[in-house]
């Protein structure tokens, strides 16, 4: 916590209740007030360069295509055909040529949403292209990563949400990466959202559970509270020496290497947006990744890594060590994700008790408890109680 505010002396330590990381009916009330009125990151500008390249993003009941239009803008669709609801675009990367073509019955969409052509149009009174062109998904661009945002809510503009870290993220060259041969990269584990989230959001299991991530900046690591919807993180590399072969080469390289400022050439930073979404900047490459709430004892893990325009044959070679360093962190973070929610439901959990170092994750629950109240409870609600809150949020 070094480097924040120190937290106040008195604050509640004791996490949220057992029973919010298993609830059905809280699952459907995330999706409603969280996920679908919340800015996702569906990718970066790279990702779709050319007119027609498109890239899908599915979070919930909702599913948006964002597409590259022969004018050059990006544009954001639900990926939803307007005569019976098909997924427009199947692929989660792809280009379309001159329109997207429903695989039904094969509506064709200019990439600007409006409706190109209808076959069999005979069959049809006359429809108005722009009327029954997809519908638009609300779309900004952020230092080169591309947000949707499916129903406008109270949160502000990305922009004005990580205006705090736009210069360092700008410094780390975020706007003009280019994606790596891997594309998004997902995983599904088998506990609710807030899980993984919980164990992400705190710094303090850094010595004990990643041998690779301590030995790289574990004793100079922070992590800021969340506040107004955002959170910043920091890794600044130790001088000491290291067990681990990969974090020595890493070391040893990355400052000769990287085309960064001197400043961002010995950090990993971390931006968090709230809900679930972690941006990565390092000194050899750009990451993201995110929780997509499949249910609510399901989730996946989705993410990409991009890398500098003109990366040197050292670079790459650096590149590859942090992601190394950063697949076996997801591995033991994903242990520690399932252990912590199976305890929810055993006789013998009760509650938690968090340190001064988990004060982020404290922070990152008050956000919850404010869009979400209802966590707030020490037991759940009835069903048919959860139900009409839902029902108060889907009537807005
Ligand atoms: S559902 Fe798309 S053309 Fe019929
Ligand atoms: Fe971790």
């Amino acid at each position: 916590m070094s480097g924040a505010a120190s937290p106040p002396v008195n604050w509640d330590r004791s996490g949220l209740p057992g029973w919010t990381y298993s609830s059905r009916e809280l699952f459907d009330l995330e999706l409603a007030t969280l996920f679908r009125t919340h800015w996702q990151l569906a990718g970066h500008v790279s990702d779709l360069p050319e007119p027609g390249d498109y890239i899908c993003f599915d979070i919930g009941h909702e599913r948006a295509v964002v597409i590259r239009g022969q004018d050059g803008r990006l544009r954001a669709f639900h990926n939803l055909c307007r005569h019976r609801g098909t997924r427009v675009v199947a692929d989660r990367r792809g280009h379309c040529n001159k329109a997207m073509i429903c695989p039904f019955h094969g509506w064709a969409y200019n990439f600007d949403g409006t409706l190109r052509g209808v076959a069999e149009a005979d069959t049809f009174p006359d429809l108005d292209r722009v009327a029954w062109g997809l519908k638009p998904v609300e779309l900004e661009v952020w230092l080169g990563f591309v947000f949707i945002r499916f129903v406008a809510s109270g949160q502000p503009p990305v922009a004005e949400l990580l205006a705090r870290y736009e210069a360092e993220a700008a410094a780390y060259g975020a706007a003009d990466v280019v994606p790596t041969g891997d594309g998004f990269w997902t995983d599904e584990i088998a506990v609710n959202w807030k899980a993984v989230r919980d164990v992400d959001n705190e710094g303090y299991h850094v010595r004990q559970a990643h041998p690779a991530l301590h030995d790289l900046y574990g004793t100079a690591y922070h992590d800021e509270p969340f506040e107004r919807g955002a959170a910043r993180s920091e890794g600044r590399f130790n001088d000491g020496p290291s067990r681990l072969w990969s974090v020595r080469a890493y070391r040893s390289i990355i400052g000769d290497t990287s085309p960064l400022a001197p400043a961002q050439r010995g950090a990993w930073v971390y931006i968090a947006l709230f809900p679930n979404t972690v941006i990565g900047l390092y000194p050899d490459s750009v990451t993201y990744y995110q929780e997509i709430p499949l249910d609510a004892e399901r989730t996946l893990q989705r993410g990409a890594v991009y890398r500098h325009r003109d990366e040197s044959r050292a670079l790459r070679l650096a590149r590859y060590l942090s992601g190394r360093i950063d697949r076996d962190t997801l591995e033991e973070d994903q242990m520690l994700c399932v252990w912590s929610a199976e305890a929810t439901k055993s006789s013998a959990y009760d509650g938690v008790i968090l340190s001064d170092l988990e004060y982020g994750l404290k922070t990152f629950h008050d956000h919850l408890r404010e869009k979400v109240p209802v966590v707030c409870l020490p037991e759940e609600p009835g069903a048919e109680d959860m139900r009409q809150q839902l029902a108060a949020v889907d009537r807005g």
